[in-house]
């Protein structure tokens, strides 16, 4: 098996488009953001910005894991039930304690211990996928560059739009993730755009719009 994906070069991992060098470039930026957190001292606000900007970053990232990543995985080589499931479990305990996170006032010390245990599980998480997940999938593609860089450019598109807050009841397998990610990408960008209140209204008035769109669909389709 190929080594951690952190010690091999940016042509080893397939060139910058390849799904290894945009995972491990987006795991460096998360790296960076939550020693930036953890190094005192910042004013309040700014560590809840800095904060804001953590979880917006590993949600959007670990959404496209599971809608796109991880099928592909599961499908190229034979342990892939195996390797995911661990990963998917990480995903869901960061969605518990994220969950947590936000219902919690920050100026309470058990802000600061579920950031802490959450940033674990996240290091866990990069870890796993750096030296387990990824260079089985870079075996199992045989270093192909072209594949690697469309299986880069599939979840790069997903991340961009992807939702970008917890979500813990939703399932971390397709369809049932794929299906919920639209309306809660929805959801939360205009979450993230807005003030809070006016955000969910805005949200409301977004869901409501592409379930009727969707319902026209469906309808349209019976017919
Ligand atoms: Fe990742
Ligand atoms: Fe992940």
């Amino acid at each position: 098996m190929p080594s951690s994906i952190a010690r091999q070069s940016i042509e080893q991992l397939g060139g910058e488009a390849s799904i290894l060098a945009r995972q491990r470039r987006d795991h460096e930026e998360l790296d960076r953001l939550m020693r930036r957190y953890d190094a005192d001292p910042h004013p309040p606000e700014e560590r809840q910005q800095i904060l804001k900007d953590i979880i917006q970053f590993t949600f959007a990232h670990a959404f496209a894991e599971e809608t796109v990543l991880w099928p592909a995985l599961r499908r190229l080589h034979p342990d892939g039930d195996a390797l995911t499931s661990r990963v998917e479990q990480e995903h869901q305990e960061i969605n518990v304690l994220v969950a947590a996170i936000e219902r919690t006032d920050p100026a309470y010390p058990r802000h600061r211990e579920l950031t802490s245990r959450a940033f674990d599980v996240i290091r866990q998480d990069i870890r796993d996928e750096e030296d387990l997940l990824l260079p089985r999938l870079q075996e199992a593609l045989g270093n192909d560059r072209a594949r690697l860089r469309s299986l880069g450019t599939a979840w790069e598109t997903v991340r961009r739009t992807a939702p970008t807050h917890p979500h813990p009841s939703v399932p971390r397998r397709p369809p049932g993730n794929a299906l919920a990610g639209l309306p809660l990408s929805l959801y939360d960008r205009a979450r993230d755009t807005t003030s809070a209140r006016r955000g969910a209204k805005v949200a409301i008035v977004l869901t409501a719009v592409l379930a009727a769109w969707l319902l026209r669909a469906a309808i349209r389709h019976r017919s």
